[in-house]
């Protein structure tokens, strides 16, 4: 067999990227939910609560601290939330954000309705992004029940945006903070809700500049904030250098190392942190159906 080090040093590779780095994840005695790790990177587990029922602030406080320490938390074994319960579950959270582009569901404007089955031409989140990065302020984070599941397939990824960043060399860093990523909406949004109804003649959808190192602003830990659905350049570069450090840093930013991926079972509630991690939904189960109930919580402008 051929000795694929042959041409380096003839030792294997020096580890992966941002497995050595140190976790800053808390230890905390949980007393109103189960938190379980679901990968050393990022995410966890919750059990031992129905949303269904409601959150008490019992429950809220340990959850707010779980969603603060694990960046994204899957609500296992749950029943179908009703609609107007998980609004007000979100609205614990902080004010509501409203999509600017998708249509609410009826009756019930807050909800975003993820559907894609047969007819569909377009699945939500296919490309790595933070949720409508292009506002000026941009969501908290996102709810997200799933009630349709296909047989297989409709995983969503997750990837940890502080270690993105954290992973970075120390010269790149002081390179980067400072400077400003330019996040557009318009080549998404331009028609993409018209099997919908929405028409969108004559409306002007978001664009926004934001902090290419951005500061949690609850964790004070800094996060990599571009992604490749809605940046497009960096502000204070010439074109042809924001065009290459921006493709070095999108490559960057959706290493495996820095990701997990999440299998659904049917009524489970993901809630990732928008301002720390990035995430993306795969289409592979066309022409199965996929269905769910996202509720978005706005944020505060990056800084
Ligand atoms: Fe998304």
């Amino acid at each position: 067999m051929a000795d694929v080090y042959a041409k380096s040093s003839g030792m294997p590779p020096d580890g992966n990227v941002g497995t050595k780095r140190v976790r800053e994840r808390a230890r905390r005695n949980y007393r109103h939910i189960e938190v379980r790790p679901y990968a050393p990177n990022l995410g966890a587990e919750i059990r031992g609560l129905d949303l269904a029922e409601g959150l008490s602030e019992a429950q809220f406080e340990e959850v707010h601290h779980a969603f603060l320490d694990n960046q994204v938390l899957f609500f296992k074994e749950q029943s179908p939330i009703p609609p107007g319960t998980h609004i007000e579950i979100a609205k614990m959270f902080g004010e509501l954000h409203f999509h600017p582009a998708a249509p609410g569901k009826d009756g019930f404007p807050e909800i975003f309705e993820i559907h894609a089955h047969a007819g569909s031409k377009i699945a939500n989140g296919e490309f790595w992004h933070s949720d409508v990065s292009c506002d000026e302020i941009p969501p908290l984070g996102t709810m997200l029940q799933i009630h349709i599941l296909p047989d297989c397939g409709g995983d969503t990824m997750f990837a940890d945006s502080y270690a993105a960043w954290e992973s970075l060399s120390e010269p790149l860093r002081e390179m980067l903070d400072g400077l400003h990523g330019e996040h557009e909406s318009e080549h998404i949004y331009r028609g993409r809700y018209s099997d919908r109804g929405m028409e969108d003649e004559g409306k002007v959808y978001p664009s926004a500049t934001h902090p290419i190192a951005r500061v949690h602003p609850e964790t004070r830990r800094k996060a990599l904030y571009v992604n490749r659905a809605f940046t497009t350049g960096i502000a204070e570069l010439e074109p042809d250098e924001s065009s290459a450090v921006l493709a070095m840093l999108l490559e960057h930013a959706e290493k495996i190392e820095f990701q997990i991926r999440f299998r659904w079972e049917q009524n489970d509630m993901a809630f990732w942190d928008n301002r720390c991690a990035m995430h993306r939904a795969l289409w592979d189960y066309w022409p199965a159906e996929r269905k769910g109930n996202r509720v978005t919580i706005k944020g505060d402008r990056p800084s």
